[in-house]
């Protein structure tokens, strides 16, 4: 059986370095869910599916061809239709986007199938907003990471900024803020922690410390 962590939490937490991190160190598979909403809303605009055309989103999520491979630095590469989209993957508008359509019940049941196809092989950390409360409820270990929100918009802030976005810390802080609301008050699976997740505020740890508090609390 494969061996599955979850690591849920809101944007900035920490969640995606620390499951990267956390996969390479165990040598276990990686998902990363939030780039299938990253790719649906690529996906939408380039088909000219608008946010509330519900059964067009639907349709999209089960069929988009879409291929995920890592780059020398372990860094994830994501391919749509063969092409590379990584760097528009990431982009503020594109996460704005992805959080609209995930909230369609239509949309999430499409991608609850293709996520869960990831838990293949000797293990699994599958990053995201639900993964230890829908998509992996039997998880062996369940991760809800948190951090203050000015944290938060400061992680953002730095990781756009290399990415050569131009944003303002201010407007940053509002967007995350608005995201994590609409992502937390949603009528299907908001963000909250699974009852069984163990909850860590990563606001003063560095990408290591979180990672030696979860190697701590694994018992298999
Ligand atoms: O984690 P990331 O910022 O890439 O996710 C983008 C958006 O996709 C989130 O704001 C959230 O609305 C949505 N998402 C989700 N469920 C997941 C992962 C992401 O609803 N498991």
């Amino acid at each position: 059986m494969t061996k599955i962590i979850t690591i849920d939490g809101p944007s900035g937490s920490g969640k995606g370095s620390v499951s990267r991190l956390l996969a390479k160190t165990l040598g276990f598979s990686y998902l990363d869910s939030g780039a299938l909403y990253r790719l649906l809303s690529i996906a939408a605009s380039r088909h000219q599916v608008v946010s509330n055309n519900q059964k067009g989103l639907k349709s999209l999520a089960e069929h988009m061809d879409i291929r995920f491979e890592t780059d020398d630095e372990g860094g994830l590469i994501a391919l749509l239709e063969g092409e590379d989209v990584t760097l528009e993957m990431r982009t503020e508008n594109t996460g704005e986007l992805a959080s609209k359509i995930a909230g369609h019940s239509d949309v999430r049941s499409a991608l609850l199938k293709r996520q869960r196809l990831f838990a293949t092989g000797e293990g699994l950390v599958a990053d995201g907003r639900d993964m230890g409360t829908v998509i992996f409820p039997a998880a062996d270990l369940k991760i809800y990471l948190t951090a203050s929100i000015d944290e938060r918009a400061r992680r953002r802030y730095k990781e756009l900024l290399e990415k050569g976005e131009d944003v303002s810390l201010r407007a940053l802080a509002e967007q995350v803020r608005a995201r994590d609301e609409r992502d937390m008050s949603r009528d299907v699976s908001p963000l909250v922690p699974a009852e069984d997740a163990i909850e860590l505020d990563t606001s003063n740890l560095s990408i290591e410390e979180v990672l030696e508090t979860i190697l701590d609390f694994k018992r298999f």
